[in-house]
């Protein structure tokens, strides 16, 4: 949704190395492919067979020339290597047992985010300081998925029953887009993500608003909305945090009023498409794991209220 994502626009050290060895790297294929291409264009010109011209002088074995391209090959591949290990001291350094900030779950075809210490979840975006490196812990609920935030740096799997981690960061502030790279399964164009990159005091003031239990609803449909979520099947598999649902088999909907998207990506979070997806939910991305109910237009209007309350 309009949030650049390129690979060519590194936001963390991690990102920038990379970049810099895939600049180096096309760098010599350059060289190599001019070379070898050079060579043969000379070689199908000078070398062309004229008229009357017998059979050229047959060559066998050269010990100067094997040895050239044994060697400079040999060192090529050292070069490579040594610059990858280089990146990837930048990209992948040692944890050291230091705690995840935040557990990153893949589910077909969402995210769920747990952030431990400060003890909520949520789905589809991740929050963290600009500037200071957070371990997540990746895991897969179902299939092995995979994240990437391209601006961010490398990809990390998730794989179901093995923990994963990963050292995440960001030099500016700003949204960052980010998706599954590993195919999971029908909507698995559409199990993105978002990292948002705070300073220092908006992400503690946002782990602080998550970490709350939402006021219950005032306003009469509202109160209506949040007594049907308690009724309908709303709450065999959502947790509302300070509510009796407290089910994990969807996306936990303690504060969706304060996420950015709905259905990982699919959908930006406002009035209009909420509504739409709650009509509906197979016809905005089939295959998802939530069931078409068929809500009355009352249920329908009180949910989507309810629901825009829980900031
Ligand atoms: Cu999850 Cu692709």
């Amino acid at each position: 949704m309009g949030i650049d994502s390129s690979i060519f626009g590194p936001a963390s050290p991690g990102a920038e190395a990379i970049l810099k060895l895939f600049g180096t790297l096309t760098l010599f294929s350059a060289v190599i492919f001019a070379i070898v291409l050079g060579g043969t264009i000379y070689s199908v010109v000078r070398f062309r067979a004229k008229p009357g011209q017998g059979e050229p002088r047959q060559v066998f074995g050269h010990t100067r020339l094997e040895i050239l391209w044994t060697v400079a090959p040999a060192a090529l591949i050292l070069v490579i290597g040594v610059l990858s290990f280089n990146t990837l001291r930048v990209v992948d350094p040692a944890r050291n047992g230091q705690p995840p900030e935040l557990i990153l779950t893949g589910h077909q075809w969402w995210w769920e985010v747990e952030y431990p210490q400060a003890g909520f979840v949520t789905a589809n975006e991740i929050h963290i300081p600009v500037g200071q490196p957070v371990w997540i812990q990746i895991e897969s609920a179902d299939v092995v998925h995979d994240f990437w935030v391209p601006k961010l740096g490398r990809k990390m799997d998730a794989i179901p029953g093995r923990s994963n981690y990963l050292r995440l960061e960001a030099d500016t502030p700003g949204v960052y887009l980010g998706a599954c790279a590993e195919f999971c399964g029908v909507q698995h164009a559409w199990m993105r993500l978002r990292v948002i990159a705070q300073t220092p005091a908006e992400y503690a003031a946002w782990q602080q608003a998550q970490a709350a239990i939402p006021p219950p609803p005032t306003e009469t449909i509202a109160v209506q909305g949040a007594k049907r979520f308690q009724e309908l099947t709303c709450v065999n598999c959502h947790t509302i945090g300070g509510s009796p649902a407290q089910a994990n088999a969807g996306p936990d909907l303690t504060h969706i009023a304060s996420r950015q998207t709905l259905g990982a990506g699919v959908l930006e979070n406002n009035t209009a498409n909420l509504t739409g997806w709650l009509t509906n939910p197979q016809a905005v991305k089939p295959g998802n794991q939530m069931p078409h109910f068929t809500l009355s237009s009352a249920d329908l209007s009180a949910l989507v209220a309810y629901l825009e309350t829980l900031r």
